[in-house]
């Protein structure tokens, strides 16, 4: 029954065609750290699904963001594993994509013909670390608002361009409502649609050029 279901769907779809490239592609002998990349999109998938999770109860307004996340944590069933999974989560995805990122160096895995492949890669370290930063000052408590009031400051330190800079990243002077709502909105729209983006062009292209094998040793 089931693999007439099968048979059915892949007349229409050819969705054997598509497991086959996904999944039964083959691939050179590799290595544990060829599974940072694998590990990467676990953690991506889980800040993603615990992040829209945590967006049912967080309010983010200066008034209400600070209760807001005490009670997902205190009163929320499991909203404290949710909040920690998704806190946790960010650092190790930070850690985990690096490690990634470095294997690729070490091993020379950025080279010809994955130039594109390792330029996409630098942008989605680059939305993970805005993650991190954006996602800072949600709770609204002290060390947020200071770690942020800092950050933005460091942003607002280039010449010329500096003060404005500033400007658009607080949403004026200094760090208020405005600064919240648009950490908010960067954070859960336009960081998670880069994200994904990034990471379907990112698979397209290993799954399409091959990841590339362990460097032999010179003799
Ligand atoms: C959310 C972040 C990322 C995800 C989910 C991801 C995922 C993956 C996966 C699953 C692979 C297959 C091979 C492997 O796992 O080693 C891969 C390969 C690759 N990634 Fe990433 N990656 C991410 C970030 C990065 C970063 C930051 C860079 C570098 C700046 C990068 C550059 C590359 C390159 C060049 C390859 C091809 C490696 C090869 O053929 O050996 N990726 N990525």
């Amino acid at each position: 029954m089931v693999a007439r279901f099968g048979d059915w769907l892949d007349e229409r779809l050819a969705w054997r065609q598509v497991w086959q490239v996904i999944f039964l592609r083959k691939i050179p002998k590799v290595n544990w750290l060829y599974t940072l990349g694998s590990a990467s999109l676990f953690l991506a998938i889980n800040q993603i699904v615990t992040g829209i999770l945590l967006t049912i109860y967080y309010v983010p307004t200066p008034d209400h963001a600070y209760d807001s996340v005490q009670y997902i944590t205190t009163q929320i069933p499991a909203g404290w594993l949710i909040r920690g999974l998704h806190h946790w989560g960010a650092s190790a995805m930070v850690v985990v994509v690096a490690l990634h990122m470095l294997r690729v160096i070490l091993y020379g895995s950025y080279k010809f013909p994955r130039e594109v492949t390792w330029l996409t890669g630098v942008v989605l370290l680059l939305a993970t670390i805005g993650f991190g930063f954006t996602g800072y000052l949600l709770p609204w408590d002290q060390k947020a608002y200071w770690a942020t009031t800092v950050g933005t400051r460091i942003a607002g330190t280039p010449p010329l361009i500096g003060d404005m800079v500033l400007r658009i990243v607080r949403g004026g002077e200094e760090l208020s409502a405005i600064t919240l709502a648009r950490f908010f909105g960067v954070h859960i729209w336009v960081l998670p649609t880069v994200l994904i983006l990034l990471i379907a062009l990112h698979f397209y292209l290993v799954i399409r050029i091959g990841i590339s094998a362990v460097p032999a040793r010179e003799e």
